[in-house]
């Protein structure tokens, strides 16, 4: 057999999907797993794809299939299992070859790999990828960190497995090290927040409007036809439609409300603490992921607290929540981008940010029709919060008020709503000429002599109770 142009290790069910696809896109390409059994099932259903994957018995027979120089993503458990593989895979590689992280790791870890790859003169590739199996299969979005020659060198292959907006390739290079996986660490926040609206949005149709999964099933299809349309609603459309083969109900109605997470929504919201970059609704969105986990807790509660049910205010309207949403989505994007835009600076990245919203509108779990528009308005002002380019300012004034009913009644109503009530506390502090901060500095300048800055004069001053002891009696004679 010919030569492989790169190499795949880890043939779990994006590794798999990812080899199907390069090989679909005309490239041969080398397989390995660690269980064997993965690549012998590979082949079963690769079909006529078979002819172009190179099954491997081992990473010595990988390393030994393939064009030089090398080219090799890793396709494995984010975490220790990158650093397990690359120490195996180092001593069979030359200095020139390439091997490429596809899996989500933490940007931290990239930037460490790629500066041990770095001085050790060999080039190193973190590639954040989203869309899940379907993507990986038929074109993911694809988010590159490295060294630009490496990204170049694979672009080719990269390019064209990836999805595709309007001919445009949504694969691009983000920046050095581990600019790719932090954007693609990012583009999972939103994704935890994107869903954790819709699922807010669902919780008052069910249970402050009282109506059926289907019936909310016909609302989200509705809304995908308008400022919504995206993967997340279509899909929410799809699951609340769906039946359960076994009882016959709604799907939805018999899956435990108790979610899973596997790190990258609580590194996006680490991340933005540690840059000073708030993202409350992602922020909340995490929480109400970990607050559904402690079920236990959640049925005390329930048990201890709520013996009657709660009144959903009945002039709440389904259009309200559509507004509601809407806004909602805006501020979680401005929240993201500002993040993005922060790191960019913070870590020396120059990201495109909006190449970043490019590559989002196709192959992606967050892509969706509002990304043209992030793009237009990134284009315009790259380092912009997207609540206040002009766009968006005008869809916020159309729907902020829906988002304000919606986030009121519910909370009136007892229902946990805590992303859309975090959307608008944010806007409302975006929006805020003067907050109450005065008395947080007034506070730390009394407990521990902080200093603040005036309202009418430059530098640092103390206030009038500098001096004065804790009970306010004067420490000075
Ligand atoms: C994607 C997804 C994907 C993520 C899963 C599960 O962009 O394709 O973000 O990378 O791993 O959605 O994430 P959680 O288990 O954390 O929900």
């Amino acid at each position: 057999m010919p030569e492989s142009e790169i190499g795949v290790v880890g043939l779990g069910t994006m590794g798999a999907m990812l080899t199907l696809n390069i090989a679909d896109n005309g490239f041969r390409v080398s397989a390995y797993n660690r269980t064997h059994a993965r690549v012998t099932e590979l082949m079963e259903t690769a079909g006529n794809l078979a002819r172009r994957i190179a099954p491997c018995k081992s990473v010595e027979a990988l390393v030994q299939s393939l064009k030089r120089p090398r080219n090799v993503i890793l396709m494995v458990p984010a975490g220790s299992v990158v650093d397990a593989q690359i120490d195996a895979l180092q001593p069979l590689l030359d200095d020139d070859d390439l091997i490429i992280d596809m899996g989500n790791a933490n940007f931290h870890d990239t930037r460490r790999r790629a500066q041990a790859a770095h001085e050790a003169g060999r080039p190193y590739l973190g590639v954040g990828i989203s869309g899940g199996a379907e993507g990986a299969r038929f074109g993911p979005s694809i988010m590159g960190g490295g060294p630009r020659e490496s990204w170049d060198r694979v672009a080719h292959i990269l390019d064209v497995i990836a999805a595709d907006h309007e001919g445009q390739p949504c694969a691009r290079w983000m920046g050095e090290d581990g600019a790719g996986h932090f954007v693609k660490t990012v583009h999972n926040g939103i994704e935890y927040a994107d869903m954790q609206l819709i699922a807010e949005a669902y919780g008052v149709m069910r249970d402050g409007m009282g109506m059926a999964a289907e019936e909310c099933a016909e609302v989200f299809t509705r809304w995908n036809d308008g400022v919504l349309k995206s993967y997340l609603v279509e899909i929410s459309g799809k699951v609340a439609a769906a039946r359960d083969d076994s009882t016959g109900t709604p799907a939805l109605d018999v899956i435990l409300d108790r979610a899973g997470q596997k790190g990258t929504g609580r590194w996006t919201v680490i991340e933005s603490q540690m840059l000073g970059a708030p993202v409350p609704v992602i922020e909340a969105a995490v929480g109400a992921r970990n607050m559904s986990a402690m079920r236990h807790l959640r049925l005390q509660g329930a048990s201890l607290y709520r013996p009657n049910a709660c009144r959903l205010d009945d002039g709440l309207e389904i259009q309200d929540l559509e507004q509601a949403l809407i806004a909602g989505k805006i501020l979680c994007y401005a929240q993201g981008f500002d993040l993005l835009y922060k790191a960019s600076t913070d870590f020396g990245w120059s990201l495109p940010m909006p190449g970043i919203a490019e590559i989002w509108r196709e192959g992606c779990i967050i892509r969706s029709a509002m990304l043209n528009d992030t793009a237009a308005a990134l284009r315009e002002a790259p380092g912009t919060n997207l609540a206040l380019a002009d766009h968006f300012r005008a869809l916020m004034d159309k729907n902020v008020d829906g988002l304000r009913k919606t986030a009121l009644a519910a909370q009136a109503a007892r229902l946990p709503v805590p992303a859309l009530a975090a959307a608008l506390a944010y806007f409302d502090t975006l929006t805020c000429e003067r907050t109450t901060a005065n008395m947080l500095q007034a506070q730390r300048d009394y407990f521990g002599a902080h200093g603040f800055e005036r309202i009418d004069g430059e530098g640092a001053h103390h206030g009038p109770w500098h001096g004065h002891d804790l009970d306010g009696n004067s420490t000075q004679g």
